[in-house]
């Protein structure tokens, strides 16, 4: 497999494009406006405000993707042990929906950042509406070079952002300057599980370089994490629970939206395709800093 197959390493991860990307999707989201007698095709193509794959028990389970994206981020907030008096970053934050239900649930105070001047905008109005704003804040920042200080912050979390960025590294290198020793980082990355068949390649393809991401390779995160001073706790494929469902979910928001629309195409695409890629792999981490 080469770099072209999967978009390892070739997209444009500049500051500018992803920004540019996401204030796109969000323009497209406020377009299409949010149906609000149909709970399954909800605004944001059926995410609601957590903007990342689902995760279902089983392929049976009646779980529409809203639903099943805010289980994810349970998950991921159960394992960055954060609790009143915790200061947590989200690196790739979206619109505020896993920093506002981080301090929901656990009292933490969250910084999140993210590349898209829209996104910041739309959280901090749903910090307000949530009348959270006095402990969660956002702003506009690149994951690889925050403006916060050293050993800041108790917990780190990116969900389901460190797949736009290039060189991995740098996100857990900062991640791993900004946290305390002991604390945790928390990520979800896409990542490259098997084979891809000739034949899916073409949407696999057009899925990464339309969304500027690359695929992860899963074995090369213990070196990546020991370089920069940090240590497993746990790694989880979790792609039997999460990818094929999410795909499906988000070619059906699609197939409505195109047939509502007289058959324009629709962002992100192809869904209906790559639900069939098994080798298009999920992955939830946690890692520790380790003490000085
Ligand atoms: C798929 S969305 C996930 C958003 C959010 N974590 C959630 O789950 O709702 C990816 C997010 O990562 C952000 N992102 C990508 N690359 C970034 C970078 N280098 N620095 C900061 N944010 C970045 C994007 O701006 C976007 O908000």
């Amino acid at each position: 497999m080469t770099d072209t197959d999967t978009g390892t390493g070739r997209h444009d991860d500049s500051a500018e494009a992803v920004g540019r990307l996401y204030d796109a999707f969000g323009e497209q989201c406020a377009e299409r406006g949010t149906d609000a007698d149909d709970d399954t095709d909800a605004g944001n193509f059926g995410f609601g405000d957590q903007l990342h794959f689902g995760y279902w028990e089983s392929p049976q389970e009646e779980l529409g993707l809203a639903e099943a994206s805010l289980r994810l981020t349970d998950m991921v907030i159960e394992r960055l042990a954060a609790g009143p008096g915790s200061r947590v970053l989200d690196l790739g934050c979206g619109i505020g929906g896993p920093a506002l239900r981080l301090h929901a649930r656990t009292g933490a105070a969250v910084e999140g950042v993210t590349l898209s001047r829209d996104q910041v905008d739309e959280a901090r109005r749903a910090a307000g509406i949530a009348g959270a704003d006095h402990a969660v804040r956002f702003r506009v920042a690149d994951a690889r070079r925050t403006p916060f200080e050293d050993a800041s912050f108790d917990a780190v979390v990116a969900l389901e952002s460190i797949m736009h960025v290039r060189d991995r590294s740098e996100v857990v290198a900062e991640a791993a300057r900004v946290l305390r020793p002991g604390g945790r980082l928390v990520l979800t990355d896409f990542f490259e599980r098997g084979p891809i068949l000739p034949e899916q390649r073409p949407a696999l393809r057009m899925l990464l370089e339309g969304s500027m991401m690359s695929l992860s390779r899963a074995g090369d995160y213990p070196d990546l994490l020991r370089a920069a001073g940090m240590t497993f706790e746990e790694i989880r494929d979790i792609s039997r629970h999460s990818t094929r469902r999410t795909f499906l979910e988000m070619a059906r928001v699609q197939q409505r939206a195109a047939a509502e629309s007289g058959g324009a195409a629709d962002w992100p695409d192809p869904c209906a395709e790559m639900a069939a890629v098994d080798g298009f792999g999920y992955l939830l981490l946690t890692a520790r800093r380790v003490d000085a």
